[in-house]
């Protein structure tokens, strides 16, 4: 029995964690489900099937998925007594690592899916609305699930005026920290038309910047109507073509595939912004060969060079881990030297922490906890100063920035610098979706504040 709301609609909750690409793959899913009935409902008890798009990346991943799992049983068991069924799904990377042990250990859920079958979740939940035990579909067939899948409407992406999309999947580095390789597969790249028609598209329903996704982006490859094999710099290019997209970003590069076209691309393309998120992980070379990372912390300070060479303006984001397998005093010293010379706008750092089949959980030469929890606090500090200092140094500078939306109090607005940076401002409804120029006053802690150009000029 499948008790829908009276006028035939079902309620879809979906839980997202993790980052960008499970957003957007997120609202992917919801897009497959749409032509079933299913709409999205804000909360589980309203909902008709339950989706745990989940990710494996941080500590203690599959354990929260449990615990929600077991609020989430109690939902169902609720509205079960009320008639109601509630079909059960866990999405994303811990479902493609742990499929078995989900079953194991909650048999009330309905349907486990890996990343690369999205594209089956209709024909998931009809079996699962059929079948009396649960389906599980975590394989990674053949095809790419890119032509598989309906497209977005970019009206669902987050945010609309800044949409993301996917055009990669997958990656073949296999360091040795890390699960993408073995949750995500093989690197694969979107076929270049179909990435400009969802381009296109989004920008037709309001999008003025777009974010290409892929967990190795830079390493894009996808085959072009001209016969060819387009790289992401050629790509960025193309998208830079089209009318009323004013904004271009990329997430996330690895420095082995910053090639010289993608240098050049970030001082042609005027829309490609000058922010790039570019993991380095560690600044000690004989760490960053055991991470099996296939370049060297001078080879990361050659690539900064020549980006600032091309775009001297351009702000650097990066990754880090501390204690992984093997770290000294002196290699996280090294870690310290690298941020000092490179200096970061902003940064994303992690304690290593073993993910299970990876070549680092296995390793000899753990680093102790309170050895990691010490060198995170000491890199987060200095990496907090700086990107004060990059924020500070807006203060007086006047930036464009794109508004997205209205800001927290009244009469408000927010958008985002070409930096990345979130701005807030005075100003009307009008300018949501355009680029304009604000002379930046103020660094609050996570943001900047300023006034309008153009107001100023007719006060
Ligand atoms: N332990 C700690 N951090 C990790 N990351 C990936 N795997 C691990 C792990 N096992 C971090 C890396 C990566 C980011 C997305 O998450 O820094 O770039
Ligand atoms: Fe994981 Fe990134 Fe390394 Fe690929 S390049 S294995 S996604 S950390």
């Amino acid at each position: 029995m499948d008790a829908a709301p009276e006028d035939g609609r079902k309620g879809l909750h979906v839980i997202t964690w993790g980052c960008q690409m499970n957003v957007y793959d997120s609202a992917r899913m919801a897009d497959v489900l749409r032509p079933l009935g299913y709409r999205p409902v804000d909360t589980p008890d309203a909902a008709d099937m339950v989706i745990l798009n989940t990710c494996h990346i941080r500590d203690r991943a599959a354990e929260k998925v449990f615990s929600e799992l077991g609020r989430l049983r109690v939902v169902k068991d609720a509205r079960a007594i009320e008639g109601r069924r509630t079909v059960l799904a866990v999405a994303g990377c811990v479902a493609q690592a742990e499929g078995k042990e989900i079953l194991a250990r909650a048999p009330f859920v309905d349907i486990v899916l890996g990343p690369q079958t999205y594209h089956r979740l209709p024909e998931m939940v009809a079996r699962a609305s059929r079948a009396a035990g649960a389906v599980i579909d975590t394989d990674f067939p053949a095809e790419q699930k890119f032509d598989f899948l309906p497209d977005t409407q970019a009206r669902q992406t987050p945010g609309g005026i800044t949409s993301f999309l996917t055009i990669q999947e997958g990656c073949d580095k296999f360091c040795s920290f890390c699960v993408v390789p073995y949750t995500r597969g093989a690197e694969a790249s979107r076929a270049v038309a179909s990435v400009l028609a969802e381009a296109r598209r989004m920008v037709d329903a309001g999008a003025r910047e777009i974010t290409l996704l892929g967990q190795n982006v830079n390493a894009y490859h996808g085959a072009a109507p001209d016969g060819r094999v387009w790289g992401l710099a050629r790509l960025a290019e193309a998208l830079s073509a089209i009318p009323g997209l004013a904004r271009i970003r990329y997430t996330t590069s690895h420095p082995r595939d910053m090639d010289e076209a993608l240098i050049a691309a970030h001082r042609d393309l005027p829309a490609l912004m000058p922010f790039l998120h570019l993991p380095v992980q560690s600044g000690s070379d004989r760490i960053l060969d055991a991470m099996n990372r296939g370049h060297t912390a001078g080879q990361y300070l050659e690539l900064v060079h020549r980006l600032r060479e091309a775009r001297p303006d351009i702000a650097l984001s990066s990754d880090f881990i501390v204690g992984h397998p093997g770290e000294t005093d002196a290699d996280f010293e090294a870690t310290m030297q690298l941020i000092r010379d490179v200096g970061f706008a902003q940064a994303f750092s992690f304690k290593y922490s073993p993910r299970p089949g990876t070549p680092a959980a296995g390793a000899a030469l753990q680093v102790a906890e309170p050895v990691k929890d010490a060198r995170l606090q000491a890199l987060q500090a200095l990496l907090r100063t700086q990107q004060d200092a990059f924020n500070d140094a807006t203060v007086g500078r006047a930036l464009p920035v794109l508004f997205t939306g209205r800001g927290r109090k009244p009469g408000q607005l927010s958008g985002r610098s070409p930096y990345l940076q979130a701005v807030h401002v005075d100003g009307p409804d009008t300018l949501i979706g355009q680029v304009t120029d604000v002379e930046i006053a103020e660094r609050l802690t996570n943001s900047l504040s300023g006034t309008l150009v153009q107001e100023r000029a007719f006060a």
